[in-house]
């Protein structure tokens, strides 16, 4: 028989950028990554909330550094992955996970300002990040892009269509550049949490969050992003050289209950 291949599971020494990498489930993520050995640049809005995440890293030994930008500065991100690559020594893995809750009914007023942000940070954000590290992500030999969308890229809640055109473009995204950037030895994939305790639903109030958990989700619960930021490690690990263009749904079931 022929010997059962040996595929690594260790990150420990690839580079990883993750937008939205102050809080949540991007926090979560580059801890984790972090934590597996990889060299993690943390990418976000403000400069302080980037610092304490890296500070928070380096005091568990791990290696990050911290990049404040608005993902949707076309500009910054070219500089951004420049830096990343000049410091780093080249980027692997990128995580495309900055994003925001952009509730907005269709008929109301400034629907259109709505619209663009979700769009500018959700989604064209990560066309221009994939743009920027791709030399770079070619030359890894093991590149991996995760994408996060949501379960509203696969279905809606009322008031919400700039979010969730986003999320489902990040869903046609992933599976346009999987089958683009296969041959070049790139994975691209994409993550679909369903309700999870981060900054985004911090405001909903904890009788609300078990009320709609209990209706709608067979665990009974919201997630916590580790659970999520264990999925996305598990996307980007070298073993998962198989995987490409899947949008995996992480909601504690919430897409396949019926009743
Ligand atoms: P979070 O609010 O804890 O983290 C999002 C981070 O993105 C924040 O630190 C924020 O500053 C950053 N960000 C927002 N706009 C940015 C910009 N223009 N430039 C740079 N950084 C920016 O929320 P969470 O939940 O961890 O969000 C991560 C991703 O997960 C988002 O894409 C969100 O849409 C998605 N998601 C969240 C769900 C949830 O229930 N929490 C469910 C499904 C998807």
């Amino acid at each position: 028989m022929e010997p059962v291949r040996k595929l690594s599971r260790s990150i420990a020494g690839k580079v990883a950028l993750v937008t939205g990498a102050a809080s949540g489930m991007g926090r979560a993520t580059a801890h984790i990554f972090a934590g597996e050995g990889a060299k993690v640049a943390v990418v976000d809005l403000k400069q302080e909330r980037v610092d304490a995440v890296v500070a928070e890293i380096k005091a568990e030994g791990g290696e990050a550094h911290g990049w404040a930008l608005d993902v949707a500065d076309a500009d910054g991100i070219i500089r951004v992955v420049k830096e990343v690559e000049a410091r780093f020594g080249g980027l692997d893995i990128l995580v495309n996970n900055a994003g925001l809750a952009t509730f907005h009914g269709i008929g109301e007023e400034g629907y259109e300002k709505t619209w663009a942000l979700a769009l500018d940070v959700m989604l064209t954000a990560h066309v221009r990040f994939v743009r920027a590290a791709l030399p770079s992500l070619k030359k890894s030999g093991e590149g991996r892009i995760v994408n996060v969308a949501s379960t509203e890229g696969f279905g809606a809640t009322p008031g919400n269509s700039p979010y969730v055109a986003a999320k489902h473009g990040v869903i046609g995204l992933t599976r346009a550049l999987a089958v683009e950037l296969g041959r070049e030895g790139v994975t691209v994939n994409c993550i679909c949490p369903g309700p999870i305790r981060t900054g985004i639903t911090q405001e909903i109030p904890d009788e609300h969050k078990e009320i709609f958990a209990k209706r709608r989700v067979p665990l009974r619960r919201y997630g916590f992003p580790e659970e999520v930021a264990h999925v996305t490690l598990s996307v980007v690990l070298p073993a998962s050289s198989y995987l490409n263009g899947i949008a995996i749904p992480v909601d504690g079931g919430m897409l396949v209950k019926n009743a």
